[in-house]
């Protein structure tokens, strides 16, 4: 642990802290770029490294949940063969991580359109959930084919499913019915959600969820995001007042 590592550390509260951090991983092509390399996967795997760190010290700190924006809906439409480099790279990274999340009492879930996967990445995700299921810390969710419009989209057509069976009717609905039928039920809606490398957009995530969430934006290019900067995301939300549309 270097120095501003551990101020930073020692100026966190506790009692202050997020149940729920999201993050939408930026960057990763523009850091490889940046490092002169041709190839913009580098930045995928240089970005391993992040995801590792990020969830180190998510369960460092007791946080409830860590949901990380790996894939999303829109990223099919990238080249086959970054779309095949990024599914291997997750693949390794799900079988390669099980001890640490042993180690450190870390349930895996994943929330999108998980069916869309590959059939090998699929197997080794629900191979990775299974084993960790029993875990009772940090919640490290992936965010996996994932779109918020879609993700609502698949709520509504749950919901009108059980509507046709008669197991809902139209005085049922309300937020906490939606809420119950996205992909993560379980999960506190997010405090925090961090976006990397300069961008201010929320490029459809959790945006159901995110309607409360106090967001951070960093220049910092994902492969980049270590410790530091996680603390630092931190410490800014504590300094925030969250009136939740009230007046405080
Ligand atoms: C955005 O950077 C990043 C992604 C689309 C993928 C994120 C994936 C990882 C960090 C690695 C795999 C993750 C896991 C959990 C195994 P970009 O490519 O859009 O960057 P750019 O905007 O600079 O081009």
């Amino acid at each position: 642990m270097d120095f501003s590592e551990k101020e930073l550390l020692g100026q966190i509260d506790a009692a202050r802290l997020p149940r729920h951090v999201a993050i939408i991983m930026d960057g990763n092509g523009r850091w490889a770029k940046l490092r002169g390399f041709k190839d913009r996967t580098r930045g995928h795997r240089a970005g391993i490294e992040a995801v590792r760190a990020a969830t180190r010290t998510a369960a460092q700190l007791h946080l409830a949940a860590l949901t990380l924006y790996a894939f999303s809906e829109e990223n099919w439409s990238r080249p086959k063969y970054e779309i095949s480099l990024l599914m291997s790279l997750l693949k390794r990274f799900l079988k390669e991580e099980i001890p640490e999340l042993m180690e450190n009492n870390i349930r895996l879930v994943a929330s999108g359109r998980i069916h869309r996967l590959p059939p090998d990445c699929l197997k080794q995700l629900e191979e990775t959930k299974t084993i960790t299921a029993g875990n009772t810390g940090l919640i490290l969710n992936l965010a996996l084919s994932y779109g918020g419009r879609a993700e609502i989209t698949d709520a509504l057509a749950a919901i009108l499913e059980e509507s046709e069976q008669g197991k809902i009717k139209p005085q049922d609905i309300s937020e906490e019915l939606v809420s119950r039928h996205l992909y993560q039920p379980g999960l506190p809606d997010p405090d925090l959600i961090i976006r990397t490398s300069g961008e201010y957009r929320t490029s459809n995530f959790l945006l159901w969820q995110g309607a409360y969430a106090e967001y951070y934006f960093t220049d910092v290019l994902w492969p980049d995001f270590n410790k530091t900067v996680f603390l630092q995301a931190l410490l800014d939300f504590q300094k925030r007042e969250r009136r939740f549309g009230g007046i405080g």
